[in-house]
């Protein structure tokens, strides 16, 4: 099929190229879409050299599916125009999510509420995705009544030029403000400020864990306070989950269940130690989970680490899977595998 990456130039939009060669999605016809300061750039994909085309060329060759992550401001002019033009749009910004007709999807959990008529289909927030991942199965099996989230972020999930910023202050220079994707050095540092402030305190960031977390759990009763920051770390998203239940429960069934939730990899020998962590998450597709241990201080709860590649689970796997969720369900057509 005909398949576009929009922000094919960027961090994600490179790793969404990866992820679609290395899971042999049926890709035909393959468009890298780009600002026009990229046009006419090229882009290997599955051994073959291909120009980098603008917005309007791309959805004039109406793709089957276009994989976004060019921002926010991008997806909220553009991804309208494809799905007008019948192309089914897997939009990595937050320009979509929260909106009651888009569906917001992590396969695994709630991949079926995609129906024939979306055109729209949002991935989550990075941190949002491990999260939820390492809690639906506990949500299923005992409820969840409260979660207290502190993440440790990667620069990666800023983009390009935080990846400078950070690369420039590694071997000391000083960086100049333009060029900064931040409002401080990120290198030896810590930033409890990742995305805007709003009014209520926290940050968009933060504000999206819970709001989204409640919209792919499909409960908005959950009670969710978030503290995101942004750390000095290439590899991956880290998270401290202090779950409460609403049921008691035995910890070696939780570590059962996780264990056996497909897309999560339990990491949890205090003894070698083995715990998750950036350093080995990193270009990995399965969500990491350790320091599995009773929250001894209430009634029916649990702390967990979490840690997840944020380009890959986080981003660029996660659309790709959705993609290959709909082809599973026959809600895209790929030409040579539709024959019987
Ligand atoms: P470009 O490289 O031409 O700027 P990152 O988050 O890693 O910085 O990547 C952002 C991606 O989004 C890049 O591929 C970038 O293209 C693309 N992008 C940014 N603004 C636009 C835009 N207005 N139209 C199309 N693509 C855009």
């Amino acid at each position: 099929m005909k398949v576009a990456v929009v922000g094919a130039t960027g961090l994600v939009g490179g790793v969404m190229r990866k992820v679609l060669e290395e899971r042999q999605f049926p890709v035909q016809s393959f468009l890298p879409v780009a600002s026009e300061r990229s046009a006419g750039k090229s882009i290997g994909f599955q051994s073959k050299t291909y120009t980098v085309i603008g917005l309007e060329e791309a959805v004039a060759a109406r793709p089957d599916i276009a994989l976004f992550s060019a921002g926010g401001s991008t997806s909220r002019e553009w991804a309208p125009r494809f799905a007008e033009a019948g192309t089914i749009v897997i939009d990595n910004s937050s320009a979509w999510r929260m909106d009651p007709r888009v569906p917001l999807v992590v396969p695994e959990i709630n991949g079926e509420i995609v129906k024939a008529d979306d055109r729209i289909i949002a991935n989550p927030n990075c941190s949002t995705i491990q999260m939820v991942m390492a809690l639906a199965p506990l949500h299923r099996a005992y409820g969840i009544k409260r979660i207290v989230v502190s993440t440790y972020q990667s620069f990666t999930g800023t983009g390009m030029k935080a990846v400078k910023q950070y690369e420039l202050e590694s071997k000391g220079f000083e960086v100049d403000a333009a060029e900064m994707a931040y409002p401080y050095p990120i290198f030896e540092n810590c930033l409890p400020h990742c995305d805007i402030f709003l009014d209520n305190g926290y940050t968009k960031e933060e504000m999206k864990m819970v709001n989204e977390t409640r919209k792919i759990l499909d409960d908005p009763e959950i009670a969710i306070t978030a503290t995101a920051v942004r750390v000095p770390v290439h590899g991956g998203h880290s998270e401290s989950v202090n779950v409460e239940l609403k049921q008691s429960f035995e910890l070696a069934d939780v570590v059962r269940l996780l264990e056996q939730t497909p897309g999560i990899a339990v990491q949890d020998d205090l003894q070698k130690p083995d715990y998750p962590m950036p350093l080995t998450a990193k270009d990995r597709d399965e969500v990491f989970v350790g320091r599995i241990r009773r929250d001894e201080s209430a009634d029916h709860a649990l702390n967990l680490w979490v840690v997840a590649d944020n380009l890959r689970k986080g981003a660029a796997t996660n659309a790709v899977q959705i993609a290959q969720h709909l082809l599973g369900r026959g809600l895209v057509k790929a030409p040579g595998l539709t024959a019987s």
